[in-house]
């Protein structure tokens, strides 16, 4: 394809501050050769990886042995997200600073069991351990009891809408509504991953104006995808938040123009194509998302907001996808481009029209949710610590140098 570098911008590198790189244990799914390239040809330059492997990430010995199958693998700076442990809730207090910039928590996903905390009692201990040692906590917030309940009791087992609708958004809503009840009481940093629904949305932007230390994320699918593309789609749609609604998804843009969500991650979740078209039941949630993930949102903005000065919309999208994931996780020299700071940079074409296929997918998966969509805006080439990572017309990729940050070994004050 020919790149038409017209008016082009130059970028702080972007951060996605959630995606799913397999590994260990599931690497047949990605692996961070492939996962940190998709990241690279999107304008990513780091990643924070998320604990559900195989085994997944519960203790800082763990994130060391994950840190060093990294190191050698990774175009991009990286840092995580450690798992806590949903039977020693309490051990939050002793993750070791440097480890991990933040504390997991899965209320909900059969596909991740080993690492859920659905007790209310564990869930408590686990916000007081996390207030006390001012560890911040990113949370999977839905309630499946009741989707457990419906499993197998109601609908056409083989129907992808009755699939959905047996994990309905008040599953949503109620875990949301408990976390903000939790933040109230204990003070807890909390950031809500992945918030899916008009409710969701009004009750974290409600908590926030009254001043609760309380963040959220939205997500590159959710702000993309509705319940229609989910029939055309099928199981690659399938996700865990469920694809809602357009007044959702229109919910979720009005918080974005309002600058509310902290930050806009990928949730980069690939799965094989074979396990994807096991059927209803049997495919995992998830999809992958992270060379997408700046396109498809800037696309959206254009499309949305259209009268909107292109320099106002481009500061508005690096600040979710740079500026507020550098600060909510504390990644000194990330987010910013002034003296000082990492040379960390993406060149983007802002009005270069393309079309997504297949052929262009970098995650080992081989598939993307937005094959077929006209794309607004290119990343021409992507540039971390002062070398070129990604060079869109030549195609050619980097070397493996990315380094694992420690962001607060680097911030004397927080010990
Ligand atoms: O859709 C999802 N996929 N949601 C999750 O919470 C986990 C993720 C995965 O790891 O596949
Ligand atoms: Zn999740
Ligand atoms: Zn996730």
């Amino acid at each position: 394809p020919v790149v038409d570098a017209g008016d082009a911008y130059v970028l702080p590198g972007l951060i996605d501050s959630h995606v799913h790189f397999r590994t260990p244990g599931l690497t047949h799914k990605e692996d961070w050769e492939h996962g940190s390239r998709a990241a690279v040809a999107g304008g990513v330059t780091t990643v924070l990886d998320m604990p559900n492997t195989v085994p997944p990430t519960l203790t800082p010995e763990a994130v060391r042995e994950k840190a060093a199958l990294v190191a050698g693998h990774s175009l991009v700076d990286y840092q995580f997200h450690i798992g806590v442990d949903p039977d020693r809730p309490e051990l939050i207090a002793e993750v070791e600073s440097s480890i991990a910039t933040s504390a997991k928590i899965f209320m909900a996903g059969h596909h991740t069991a080993p690492t859920v905390i659905r007790d209310a009692v564990q869930l408590e201990k686990a916000f007081i351990a996390a207030a006390e040692a001012d560890v911040q906590l990113v949370l999977h917030a839905e309630d499946d009891s009741l989707f457990a309940l419906l499993d197998g009791w109601w609908g056409d087992p083989d129907s992808y809408q009755d699939y959905e609708a047996r994990r309905p958004r008040s599953g949503g809503i109620a875990a949301v509504a408990k976390v903000i009840e939790l933040v109230r009481r204990h003070g807890t940093k909390a950031h809500i991953l992945h918030l899916s629904s008009a409710e969701e949305a009004d009750l974290v932007c409600a908590a926030r104006a009254a001043g609760m230390p309380v963040t959220f994320e939205v997500t590159g699918h959710h702000l993309s995808f509705t319940d229609a593309d989910t029939r055309r789609l099928g199981a690659r749609t399938r996700l865990s938040p469920s694809i809602r609604q357009q007044a959702d998804q229109d919910r979720l843009w009005r918080a974005l123009r309002a600058g509310q969500p902290s930050t806009i991650g990928s949730d980069h979740a690939p799965h094989t194509i074979e396990e994807k078209t096991r059927g209803v039941q049997q495919s995992p949630p998830g999809l992958p998302g992270v060379q997408e993930l700046a396109v498809a949102v800037w696309t959206g903005m254009r499309r949305r907001w259209p009268e909107e000065d292109p320099d106002v919309a481009i500061t508005r999208l690096t600040r979710f996808l740079s500026s507020g994931p550098a600060e909510l996780f504390r990644l000194p020299g990330k987010g910013r481009l002034e003296a000082g700071a990492d040379a960390d940079l993406v060149v983007f074409a802002p009005e270069d029209a393309w079309m997504l296929s297949a052929r262009e997918v970098r995650s080992k998966c081989g598939w993307s949710a937005y094959e077929g969509w006209t794309m607004t805006g290119r990343v021409l080439r992507t540039i971390r610590a002062g070398r070129v990572v990604w060079d869109a017309e030549s195609g050619k990729f980097g070397t493996f140098e990315g380094r694992w940050l420690s962001p607060r070994q680097c911030d004397g004050d927080r010990g």
